[in-house]
């Protein structure tokens, strides 16, 4: 294990409030970390290929017999999944879209989520299982426990079942909401709900960030 793996999805460069937070994590972490290795990938800028067939076939045909097309798309999978492997803590950083995460991401899970590497079933342990992710949302609505759109996020269920669920990573989920407030007309009165929605997950992502940091170093 030898880097923190941070992943970005949001397709804005300027103003992202998911990227805010993640930039607030990696301040702690290299602060914690100084020497820390860094995979940074930032699929809003340079998105990975969605798995197609040769990326799905590859993983169950010998490389002898595979076609150009099946080695390059297994070969891409083995490094998007070395990446995941050898992380010693993992930070992922996503908007809402549509109810749901960027297709980016998606992407993403698509192809380190593999059989037999990052998947195990029954009995065997997960290689993942007890290393510390952290997903750091935007959502521009509100779907707090109780609001009339709860029920409409799709984000963090989906991700607390890829990550916490099937890959048994030690989770932590930090969200601001209400992102829209002030740019969408009639969400003026949740102003200062958005705002203090963001000054709460930018101080508990610090947190975050100092207690994987320090958790780290005491096993090291
Ligand atoms: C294409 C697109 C779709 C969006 N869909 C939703 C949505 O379904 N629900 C919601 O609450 N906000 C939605 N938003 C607002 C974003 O979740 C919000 O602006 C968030 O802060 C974006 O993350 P970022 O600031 O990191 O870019 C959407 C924004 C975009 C650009």
């Amino acid at each position: 294990m030898t880097h923190l793996l941070h992943i970005d999805c949001s397709a804005v460069s300027q103003g992202s409030v998911s990227k805010e937070l993640a930039a607030a994590f990696r301040k702690t972490w290299a602060e914690g970390r100084p020497d820390g290795a860094v995979v940074h990938r930032d699929l809003g800028v340079e998105a990975i290929p969605h798995l197609d067939e040769a990326g799905i076939t590859s993983q169950f045909i010998p490389s002898e017999v595979q076609s150009p097309e099946q080695k390059a798309a297994g070969e891409l999978r083995e490094k998007l999944v070395e990446e995941l492997l050898g992380a010693e803590a993992v930070v992922v950083s996503s908007p809402m879209y549509n109810w749901t995460i960027p297709s980016t991401l998606k992407a993403w899970i698509d192809q380190v989520l593999v059989a037999g590497r990052t998947l195990t079933f029954g009995d065997d342990p997960n290689p993942l299982a007890g290393r510390p992710a952290t997903l750091l949302l935007s959502y521009g609505g509100g779907y707090t426990p109780g609001a009339p759109q709860e029920h409409w996020n799709h984000v963090d269920p989906y991700l607390r079942t890829v990550f916490e669920d099937a890959l048994g990573m030690d989770l932590t989920v930090i969200t601001a909401q209400l992102t829209l407030a002030g740019k969408v007309p009639g969400m003026e009165e949740l102003i200062e709900m958005s705002q203090k929605s963001r000054e709460d997950a930018l101080r508990a992502t610090e947190e975050r960030a100092g207690k994987v940091t320090a958790a780290l170093a005491a096993a090291a």
